[in-house]
């Protein structure tokens, strides 16, 4: 079989930003080519050149030995490339089905619609991957994991030869995670080649055949996955060594700032939650997608408020009833899905990072400028958030860049207790780094922060305790020593405790 795909020196530019400079690549049916390279080093810029999504100012691409001439997304889909992007692209009023439908049915206005048909073949796509979702459900009301396996559904349905992944792992857990390498496995059998990218780099020797590393919009190398390991891969994205453990810091922990009780909500499918979280202190939210997290912090948050059992702030109770609400008394809630309701995209950096805190940034009512831009000019540079200047929208930047602002935001805020959700994911992992270690430096001020992580490594490297839940409630709770990833997916799977998991 001939090489499915072959760019050669590929080269794009954006009002001045080099964000590819000459790269090759290509890929051979049945492969898995991973890329890599730090937030904003060119990677979806190529694969949105490879989907026709951007014209290159230079170089050229082949599909099975045949050069694209003009490539345009109409072009590239019928050559048998899709991909799944970082962000999910679906309707949010229509039903699953009906997403996947659209991007599958060519019949022209005349066809009937088969409503049985569409679903059962949306519910086939679906089962594929393992997804345990109505197809019938309106998109608006599944979560973002799900839309992604959605769109992994859909891209599967339209029989792509070559298939790309921008970070489909970012919002799974490990459960899904492995479901879909499963079906990477399944797709290769069929001479599927993919390409994958990815800021887990744990995970790429378990589904890559080979890699190739970006810095900067150049090609560094592409190697084959067995011949390089964790350390080097990093070396090769970074240009210098990292250590990879978090480094967790000792607080000593103060007054329980937090507490709920029997906490529920509905609506959402939470009920009977309780915990407390101390100044000083990370509580790590584990367990499945699906398990209640990200609803039980929209509980807290005032987004879907509670409609039983109490929340209590420093042993007062309280009732949170709207977002303003809970930002009012001292709670800030960074969502997993960031990049949609975290940034203003027309925005520029300087005034994303500064939202939250314009009270602290403005003297006398007005927006004190030179200060807005020093604490923005700090969060850019301990975050290393790749952009040209701090008054760049916020939509030029890449992925991970946009997801540094709006965590930025937050941490410039100083809320008396902190929501996290997903906090590392799509960030590269010096950025990452950065993140745990300014979590640190926050609890070490004395505030309580609540974090939910899918990445077990993370849960047990930054939590100080573990409050594991398995369909909206509390499945357990699991101190820092007792913890493992084995106790966690126990209690996640809904098992019940061996011992000690005492809620
Ligand atoms: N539409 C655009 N306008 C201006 N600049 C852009 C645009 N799209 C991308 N860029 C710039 O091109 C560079 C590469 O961005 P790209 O999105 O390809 O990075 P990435 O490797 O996918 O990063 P991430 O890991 O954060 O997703 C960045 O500096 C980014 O700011
Ligand atoms: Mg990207």
């Amino acid at each position: 079989m001939s090489t499915l795909l072959r760019l050669n020196g590929i080269t794009k530019a954006f009002a001045g930003v080099h964000a590819l400079k000459g790269v090759p690549f290509d890929l051979e049916p049945g492969e898995v080519h991973a890329l890599v390279g730090e937030n904003g080093a060119g990677k979806s810029t190529l694969i949105k050149v490879i989907t026709g999504a951007h014209a290159p100012d230079q170089g050229t691409l082949e599909v099975q030995g045949t050069l694209v001439e003009h490539n345009d997304p109409v072009r590239a889909r019928a050559l048998g490339i899709a991909a799944i992007y970082q962000q999910p692209a679906l309707f949010p009023e229509l039903t699953v089905a009906e997403n996947i439908a659209l991007g599958l049915e060519t019949g022209g206005a005349w066809r009937r619609i088969r409503w049985g048909e569409r679903c059962t073949r949306a519910q086939r796509l679906l089962a594929r991957i393992g997804a345990a979702i109505d197809a019938e459900a309106p998109v608006r009301g599944i979560t973002m994991p799900e839309q992604q396996l959605v769109e992994i559904a859909r891209a599967l349905g339209a029989n792509a030869r070559i298939l790309i992944m921008d970070e489909p792992t970012a919002s799974l857990s490990d459960q899904e995670v492995a479901n879909l390498f499963r079906v990477i496995r399944e797709l290769k059998g069929q001479g599927v080649g993919i390409i994958y990218i990815s800021h887990r780099l744990e995970e790429l020797p378990q589904v890559a055949d080979r890699v190739t590393a970006l810095r900067d919009g150049s090609l560094v190398a592409t190697r084959k996955m067995g011949d390089v390991n964790r350390a080097e891969l990093v070396r090769l994205m970074v240009g210098r060594e990292l250590s990879a453990v978090f480094p967790k810091q000792t607080v000593e922990l103060g007054e329980t700032v937090l507490e709920v009780r029997d906490l529920g909500c509905r609506e959402s499918g939470v009920s009977g939650v309780g915990f407390r979280v101390r100044a000083g202190e990370i509580l790590g939210l584990a367990g499945l997608v699906g398990a209640g997290r990200t609803e039980l912090a929209r509980v807290l948050f005032g987004l879907t408020p509670a409609d039983s059992g109490q929340i209590l702030l420093r042993g007062r109770a309280v009732t949170i009833d709207r977002p303003e609400r809970a930002v009012v008394l001292g709670i800030a809630y960074v969502p997993e899905d960031r990049r949609r309701h975290g940034v203003v995209l027309e925005m520029p950096v300087a005034a994303n990072m500064t939202l939250a805190t314009l009270r602290a940034v403005s003297a006398h009512g007005l927006i004190d400028f030179r200060r807005e831009r020093a604490v923005a000019t700090d969060l850019v540079r301990r975050l290393a958030v790749k952009t040209a200047t701090i008054d760049t929208p916020v939509g030029h930047l890449s992925g991970g860049n946009q997801q540094k602002v709006a965590l930025a935001r937050w941490l410039a805020a100083e809320p008396a207790v902190l929501i996290l959700d997903e906090p590392t994911q799509g960030v590269d992992v010096g950025a990452k780094a950065e993140i745990h270690r300014l979590m640190g430096e926050l609890a070490a001020r004395g505030m309580a922060i609540v974090m939910i992580s899918s990445e077990l490594p993370e849960i047990l490297g930054m939590s100080d305790r573990i409050v594991v839940l398995h369909g909206g409630r509390v499945a357990g709770t699991l101190d820092r020593a007792e913890a493992t990833q084995e106790a966690i997916m126990e209690l996640a799977l809904g098992h019940l405790p061996a011992h000690g998991a005492a809620s």
